[in-house]
């Protein structure tokens, strides 16, 4: 059992023994310090625990920030430290995946396994002409041909970009014209709760309205009816059955800075930004990070419960456990079908040694109770993990409890799609306080500053700041750098910070406390969500003249949107208009994106200069002070 010790009025929940007897890093003081005066070493050790075909030149490069270059000369490909390389050891015949659907069907896959399924789908895409460079669109479900994908088009030397499954067509048809997307992998649907999810036919949409789309390869996952459009359309099984799906393809030798990625995320205004990430410094990143945080053993059994379409899924379920050699769970569908005990099932049956996932999926499985996960031995596992928004300390303490019984430490990992990976994290030795990210990962140096660039005081409330770009940061947004420099870099250029967008404090223990986004973006359930985005969906609503969205808190999802919508002259508003305004946001975005409650107003609180002051809605709605309120109009 964990050994609890009390420090200021805070649990303080030490790691056993064991863990720490067995854990890869024993000293994080030591390391921590050795990183952070020289990080380029740091960095330079963690590569060289990876394959390269050339050595890099220099490590760290920033002779055009913030356009950093990590390991520039370096020769490398992802896929060949998370596939090749494996093939040349005894873990050519180990697991890499272990896949649950929905309707309980099972496949596994080992490296070898993979590796023929990977490269068959890289020959396909050859042969529709995906060439290095071009960027392949993914909206699918959690299927394995979702992670087959991503790396047979890396594999080749394309990037991917993943769309969130449960986008809808505006959200889709965006990001691949964005993208200049010319091929379109998707699914005829996937299983959730029960029922298909019809991907497809929201593919076709999103594909009326994408005039660069040529063509759309199809995995048959559902076997229910949708339309397919001659010359545009193939099966995915169809071209896996053809000569030209040859089990064998060449990976492509890639610069350390080609494009790996791009994954589109929420911002403060407009339109969703694709951030750009490359082979070099990303792999060394997640992988390193991934290893030391979750302290990867060769046994273990790896599940993070993420979606493959946000970064968590990308860095941590496809291509860090891989490259570490790790066997990798994936669920297809929803953590309470057909009961609420599916996810305790699957960990008993499967051994799971590592779960990681979010808040919200943990405070909603414990809504149902302890019986579900009495019901079943879940002794294999050995860490826990939390990510995607603060996790509050009473599910906290219920994770630790009743799912880990008490003796398993949880990384509380606090990170963007920006940072590629982990930033601020325990490592397995960390003694933990519930709710608390608590130290930097190591080569990471956090700042938390207030107005003027001025570190706050222990126990104060200010802007989190990383002081340091770390290798697995986003390069750039694509197609707009200006928009990166102004975003990120901006604020603090004289000091050379990134602006996080977070707001975070540190107690005297040196542990932060990371308190939220303190721009217009929302966490909603872990998801990230813009402001500007779900307005922009509600003024498309014939009666809505103009719209401001708000984050109030949300016992099961962290913080759930609430919409303030004028009406155009003459209308009024009633419980059918809202439920409609609910239902167009759901249908423009996606299902996260569906505002909880419609309210509707005269007017709305803007400043003299025309901008929406949101914080005041909040106020009002919270029932606080509404703080400084000179800049608002008359
Ligand atoms: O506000 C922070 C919150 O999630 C934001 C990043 O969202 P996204 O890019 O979607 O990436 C989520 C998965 C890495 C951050 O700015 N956040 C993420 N992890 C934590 C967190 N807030 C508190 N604690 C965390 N562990």
């Amino acid at each position: 059992m964990a050994d609890i010790t009390k420090s200021e009025g805070d649990a303080l929940y030490h790691p056993s023994k064991e863990i720490i007897k067995n854990a890869n890093v024993k000293d994080y003081e030591k390391i921590y310090k050795q990183s952070i005066e020289d990080p380029e070493k740091f960095w330079a050790k963690e590569a060289s625990q990876l394959e390269w075909y050339k050595k890099w030149k220099t490590v760290f490069d920033d002779s055009e920030r913030p356009f950093f270059k990590w390991f520039a000369g370096g020769k490398i490909n992802i896929v060949h430290n998370a596939i090749d390389r494996h093939l040349k050891t005894w873990r050519r015949n180990k697991l890499a995946l272990i896949w649950e659907g929905e309707p309980g069907d099972v496949r596994t896959m080992s490296y070898h396994a993979l590796n023929r399924e990977v490269s068959k789908t890289a020959n396909v895409l050859k042969s529709m002409g995906v060439k290095k460079g071009e960027i392949v669109t993914i909206y699918m479900p959690q299927i394995p041909e979702l992670a087959i994908t991503m790396l047979a088009c890396v594999k080749i030397g394309a990037a991917h970009s993943v769309v969130y499954g449960g986008f809808s067509v505006e959200a889709l048809a965006d990001r691949i014209s964005n993208a200049n997307s010319r091929v379109l992998v998707t699914a005829d649907g996937g299983w959730r709760r029960g029922k298909v999810t019809d991907l497809k036919s929201i593919a076709n949409d999103a594909m009326d309205r994408s005039p660069t789309i040529e063509v759309c390869i199809t995995v048959k996952r559902t076997d229910h009816e949708v339309h397919m459009e001659n010359d545009r359309d193939f099966w995915y099984h169809d071209l896996m059955a053809l000569p030209i799906a040859s089990p064998s393809c060449e990976t492509e030798v890639m610069d350390s800075e080609d494009m790996l990625f791009i994954l589109f995320t929420s911002g403060t205004t407009g339109k969703p930004k694709g951030l750009v990430h490359t082979h070099g410094g990303y792999q060394v990143f997640t992988s390193s990070t991934h290893r030391n945080v979750f302290d990867i053993k060769d046994e273990d059994r790896w599940w993070c419960a993420a979606d493959p379409g946000w970064i968590t899924g990308h860095s941590y379920m496809v291509y860090a456990p891989l490259i570490n050699g790790t066997t990798v769970m994936m669920y297809e569908g929803a953590p309470n079908h057909p009961y609420p005990n599916r996810w305790w099932n699957m960990v008993e049956k499967y051994g799971i040694n590592i779960l990681y996932t979010s808040p919200t999926a943990v405070r909603g499985l414990m809504r149902f109770g302890d019986q579900w996960p009495k019901r079943h031995d879940l002794s294999s596992l050995r860490l826990l993990g939390s990510v995607g928004e603060p996790i509050n300390p009473e599910a906290w303490r219920w994770y630790h409890s009743v799912i880990g019984g008490g003796k398993c430490p949880i990384m509380d990992t606090w990170w963007q799609t920006e940072t590629g990976g982990f930033m601020i994290t325990p490592l397995p030795v960390t003694p933990l306080k519930p709710g608390s990210a608590t130290k930097p990962y190591f080569g990471v140096e956090v700042g938390i500053v207030d107005e003027n660039g001025k570190e706050v005081k222990a126990g104060e409330e200010g802007k989190l700041v990383i002081k340091k770009p770390t290798p697995g940061m986003a390069r750039t947004i694509f197609g707009d750098p200006d928009r990166y420099h102004e975003t990120y870099w901006k604020e603090y250029e004289k000091q050379g910070w990134y602006k996080a967008g977070d707001s975070a404090r540190m107690d005297e223990d040196g542990y932060i406390w990371v308190i939220g986004r303190i721009d217009d973006v929302i966490k909603v359930s872990g998801y990230r969500l813009g402001t500007a985005e779900v307005e922009s969906a509600l003024v498309s609503y014939p009666d809505v003249a103009e719209a401001a969205a708000i984050a109030l808190p949300h016992e099961l999802k962290g913080n759930a949107i609430h919409v303030y919508c004028i009406l155009k002259a003459g209308l009024k508003g009633d419980k059918k208009l809202a439920a409609e305004i609910k239902k167009h946001v759901s249908n423009e975005i996606g299902p996260i994106a569906r505002p909880e409650e419609v309210h509707f107003l005269e007017s709305l609180p803007k400043t003299r200069s025309g901008k929406i002051m949101r914080r005041v809605l909040k106020a009002r709605a919270m029932g606080v002070d509404e703080g400084d309120l000179s800049t608002l109009e008359e």
